[in-house]
């Protein structure tokens, strides 16, 4: 006897019409037509199962704050950071772990289970790592959250940004973040990146920096944070944020530069929405798109993960929790809109995140830990094209969170919308 099984599942993968039983929490089998029966069963009626979405890339404790204290009336990222100025030495640490938590509530119900949060460590309060912290053991059973400290204003800019980082990972903070391009010159950048690396090979820690978000070509930290990663031999457990300088790099400095990144295992983390919303601002027309160069990236064997980065926050006034929302908007910045792109565009909120986070246990096999997130789609295309709604969301086998099917939706295969004896629909094509 199961615990649960899943019938009827198309997976991400391409495999169609298996049923996934679970046993204490793991993933017992994977087959079609699987006899045994369970103490729960969910007929996912020829719909897509995938492993949760994971976001590596957030601002939790920014999040849900808009028009706090006020609203951007630029939209510019040079705003928003002076905006969360403003913000961060009145908030308390009750406000912030009430925003966390009504965003991690929101998450769950998206299938959004996985979440690396940067932490910003420039007030030396550090109230945000404190709330964080509380949120992190709040939420355990539902998602893991990893942080990053994050020098918001200057590793060296900042007056105690240095120490604040330090005392931050004294506290439990999990990852070493950075900022270089928003130091006070290249080479204080190229400085900060030496010894946030430093710091991180020393303690063993893995390093997730904001690197180069800026329209500026001679923006190149990310070579400074590739080579520093082979010196300290931290390959394949660090990460570059956005990269969007590189949409504006010379190619020829590119043809050198992403094959140095393969040799770090450098992951790289775009952030399609708040890249297309944030950069090219200086641009009259043409415009920049202002994303790193993602096709080019995957080509050469890179890891490449998604992240959401906000969502209703001094920096981006939208946003909604969806994965699929990021990816959507991946394939427009990105122009992958190939039957091959959209899959790699899938796997980039899924397995390539959960790589970036070295989640352990995470996948459709045999073994693996029972998460998953039914969509009301056929598969990664659909998901992708309509956002559907996640009909059941699954952690360690059991569900956590159920949504009624939409109707009414553009069905390719024009059936009605059902799950678990869910709204009657009449399709009005016969
Ligand atoms: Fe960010």
């Amino acid at each position: 006897m199961f615990d649960l099984i899943i019938r009827n599942a198309n997976l991400a993968d391409g495999r169609k019409g298996l049923d996934i039983a679970v046993k204490d929490g793991k993933i017992a089998a994977i087959e079609t037509s699987i006899a045994a029966e369970a103490k729960e069963e969910i007929d996912a009626t020829d719909r897509l199962v995938s492993p949760p979405f994971v976001d590596p890339h957030f601002h939790m404790d920014a999040t849900l704050s808009l028009g706090l204290p006020r609203m951007n009336v630029s939209g510019t990222l040079l705003e928003g950071i002076a905006l969360w100025g403003e913000l961060r030495p009145i908030v308390t640490k009750e406000e912030l772990v009430e925003r966390a938590l009504r965003y991690c509530d929101l998450a769950v119900t998206q299938g959004l289970l996985f979440i690396r949060s940067h932490v910003d460590t420039s007030d030396p309060r550090l109230v945000t790592a404190e709330a964080l912290l509380e949120v992190k053991e709040s939420v355990k059973p539902y998602i893991d959250l990893q942080l990053v400290a994050f020098p918001q204003d200057g590793y060296y800019r900042a007056k105690e940004g240095v120490t604040s980082l330090s005392r931050a990972l004294d506290m439990g903070v999990d990852i070493v973040g950075g900022i270089p391009h928003f130091e006070r010159t290249m080479e204080d950048g190229r400085a900060s990146v030496e010894a946030l690396c430093r710091i991180a090979a020393d303690r063993g820690l893995p390093v997730d920096m904001h690197c180069d978000e800026t329209d500026d070509p001679m923006s190149r930290h990310i070579e400074t944070l590739a080579a520093e990663t082979i010196r300290f031999g931290l390959q394949g457990r660090v990460a570059g944020s956005h990269l969007t300088s590189m949409h504006s790099m010379d190619n020829y400095y590119v043809s050198k530069l992403i094959p140095l990144m393969a040799e770090a295992g450098i992951n790289v983390i775009p952030n399609p929405l708040i890249n297309i919303m944030l950069q090219g601002r200086h641009d009259t027309y043409p415009k920049r798109r202002g994303m790193t160069r993602v096709r080019e990236l995957m080509d050469a064997g890179l890891n490449v993960s998604f992240g959401h980065d906000c969502v209703m926050d001094p920096w981006y006034s939208m946003g909604s929790g969806d994965m699929l929302e990021v990816g959507h908007m991946a394939i427009h910045v990105a122009q992958m809109a190939g039957i091959e792109d959209k899959k790699k565009i899938f796997d980039a909120l899924t397995v390539n995140s959960a790589k970036t986070l070295g989640l352990e246990g995470y996948g459709l096999e045999k073994g693996c830990n029972a998460d998953f997130v039914v969509l009301q789609a056929v598969d990664t295309l659909e998901a992708l094209r309509l956002k559907p709604n996640r009909l059941a969301v699954i952690k360690r086998g059991k569900v956590i969170a159920r949504s009624a099917p939409r109707i009414g939706e553009l069905f390719l295969d024009g059936r009605p919308s059902q799950i678990d004896g869910g709204l009657d629909y009449v399709p009005v094509r016969k």
